[in-house]
Parts: C-alpha cells; structure tokens; sequence
C-alpha cells in the first residue's frame, strides 16, 4: 500500500474526506502521517480520531523555513512517505522539501489558477464580481501556486453568492475531487492538464 501523508493547517475538511475514502476501501492508500503548523487546528483532532500519527509544529519555534522542513523531511522519511497531499497548508513549500519531493506534492486550491493565487481566493473571487472560480489541483514548484495544473472543476458564482456558499460549494467539489485524483496519481502515475505524463 503506498503511503501518503497530509498536510493541513485548520479544519481539516479534504484531509477527513481522505480519510473517508481510505476507510471505506475506495482509496487504497496508507496515510501514514499528518503534517500540521496550527498546534490547534481540528485538523489534529481528525489525526488522533482516526490514529494516523501527527507531526505538530510551530514555525515561531523555529529560526528558519529549512530548520522545519529539515524535521519535516525526517519524518516523511521514516515513514515512508511516497506522495505527499497538502490540504489547506497555509505555507510555501521551501526547497528542502522540494529537492527531495519535487513531482510528488500536489496541492488544492479553491480557484481556477493561475485566477486568485495565495490567501484568501475565495474572498478575492466575491471581490472580483467573477462568473466563475472553481478548484485546481496541482503539482507544487517553488512559486505560490504556480505548478503544473493536473485537473480543475468550474463553479459559477450567483449573483447573490456569499462567502458561506462559495466555500460550500467548492468544498463538496474539493472533498470528491482530491481523492479521485489522488487515486489516479498512486495508480497510474502523472497527469498534467488532465493528460497522462512520463515526466512526474
Ligand atoms: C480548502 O478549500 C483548500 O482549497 C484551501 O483551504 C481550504 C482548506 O479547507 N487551500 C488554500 O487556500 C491553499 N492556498 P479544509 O481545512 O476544510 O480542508
């Protein structure tokens, strides 16, 4: 069984949702490890529901991006981490993780990339006035939210659409959507732009 860890930093919705599915049998996968930067993030509470060990860190705690990825990189090591998901990870992914992952971090955002990168996308696309925002999964580079595309789903905003219901709504497509992907990515490999790739 190929075992993945989450990364999250508060509710924890997609990374339950991963949970969900490995439960049932539909996702054959080991998530063998959650990665979180929030001491109290309900994300945690997921973890010790479901007995997936967790690794809890406080940036502040430390001097450097690379003085945290270095324990993070140990303990993906130890546990044999193969992909790694982030899930509402609240950071930048920096290069000591990245010169050992590269190709093997995806991530979920609630808009349509390259469209509303960064904080808050939901608020930035009500903002907007946009028609439509949407989800992108996506391999994770150095840049924010700037890796290759591996699949997006469209949501078209009401007009009286409000933050509540965007969220809802890219929610219901995030928690169907991240585990059908991440089961084609242990299964078969890369995808880029929805199409099969030898490069990841
Ligand atoms: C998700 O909607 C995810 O797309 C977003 O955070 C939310 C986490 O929700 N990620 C980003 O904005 C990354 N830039 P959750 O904690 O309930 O899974």
């Amino acid at each position: 069984m190929k075992r993945i860890a989450v990364f999250a930093s508060g509710s924890g919705s997609n990374f339950q949702a991963i949970i969900d599915v490995v439960q049932s049998g539909e996702l054959k996968a080991d998530i063998s490890l959650l990665i979180c930067d929030k001491p109290g993030a309900f994300a945690v509470q997921r973890a010790n529901a479901a007995r997936i060990p967790s690794f809890v860190f406080s940036a502040k705690d430390y001097s450097t991006k690379e003085a945290y990825e270095t324990e993070i990189l140990a303990e993906l090591k130890r546990h044999g981490v193969e992909l790694v998901i982030l899930a509402g990870y609240m950071r930048l992914i920096g290069p000591t993780l990245l010169r050992e992952y590269q190709g093997r971090i995806v991530n979920i955002h609630p808009s349509l990339l390259p469209a509303f990168p960064g904080k808050d996308a939901i608020g930035q696309a009500l903002a907007a006035k946009a028609e439509w925002s949407g989800v992108t999964i996506h391999y994770v580079d150095e840049g924010m939210d700037t890796g290759p595309i591996i699949v997006q789903e469209r949501v078209r905003l009401d007009e009286n659409e409000t933050r509540e219901s965007l969220q809802n709504k890219i929610h219901a497509i995030e928690h169907k959507l991240y585990p059908a992907i991440i089961q084609v990515l242990l299964t078969q490999g890369g995808i880029v732009n929805g199409k099969k790739t030898s490069t990841y």
